[in-house]
């Protein structure tokens, strides 16, 4: 378990699974409105997803999660001691057929961060930090030397705290889509041998 500031982090487990489902979902609809189509965030559904979520956990799934340590104070006061403020998701770096040739000579071996969400309330206090140098810490304990993540383009303040965080964009945009909508996604990637 580590701490930063107002928040304890620890390894998520499989009762997180409906935590962690409603702040992946209360993002997305806070953050990718204009992003992602309103029809789409509105179909979002909990209960799949947290199924979904528990069976990756059950399996040991590496996300880790943030809690409030001291809800007397600092800026997370007033928040329950149970709740969950954020999550990340990290583990090897998935390869893809599709995927353009350059993404696939480069990224095998590397780590990569699945899923990365503050709860909307929590956003902007240093849950995102310590979530962060957990996953690093993560990836350094298990021998990987380099992290690589997928952005939606649009997604301005997310890559800028990407970008403090040492990744920097490798100009290796790819298309996809979400429920037929055409997006487009950035790779960020950084080295873990320099200093965080
Ligand atoms: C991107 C995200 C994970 C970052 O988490 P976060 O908890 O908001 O991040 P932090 O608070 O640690 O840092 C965010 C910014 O707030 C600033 N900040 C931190 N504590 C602060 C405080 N007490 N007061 C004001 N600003 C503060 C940081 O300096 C940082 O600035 P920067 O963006 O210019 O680097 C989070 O905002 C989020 O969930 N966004 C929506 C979902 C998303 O886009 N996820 C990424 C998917 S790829």
């Amino acid at each position: 378990m580590s701490r930063a500031g107002a928040v304890v982090v620890r390894r998520a487990t499989p009762a997180d699974a409906e935590a962690i489902t409603t702040i992946h979902v209360d993002a997305w609809r806070h953050n990718y409105r204009g992003l992602i189509a309103e029809t789409t965030l509105a179909s979002l559904d909990v209960a799949a997803r947290a199924a979904a979520w528990r069976l990756q956990l059950e399996a040991g799934a590496a996300v880790f999660v943030g809690t409030p340590a001291n809800t007397q104070a600092g800026t997370l006061a007033g928040t329950r001691a149970d709740a969950l403020l954020g999550w990340v998701s990290v583990g090897p770096f998935r390869q893809s057929e599709s995927a353009r040739p350059e993404v696939r000579s480069l990224t095998p071996g590397w780590a990569e961060l699945y899923g990365f969400y503050v709860a909307p309330r929590a956003q902007r206090q240093g849950v995102g930090h310590a979530l962060w140098q957990a996953a690093l810490e993560w990836c350094l304990d298990q021998g990987y030397r380099d992290l690589g993540l997928w952005v939606l383009a649009g997604n301005v303040p997310a890559i800028r705290f990407y970008q403090r965080c040492g990744l920097r964009d490798l100009g290796l945009d790819q298309d996809f889509t979400i429920d037929a909508q055409p997006l487009v996604e950035k790779l960020m990637a950084r080295t873990l041998a320099s200093p965080v």
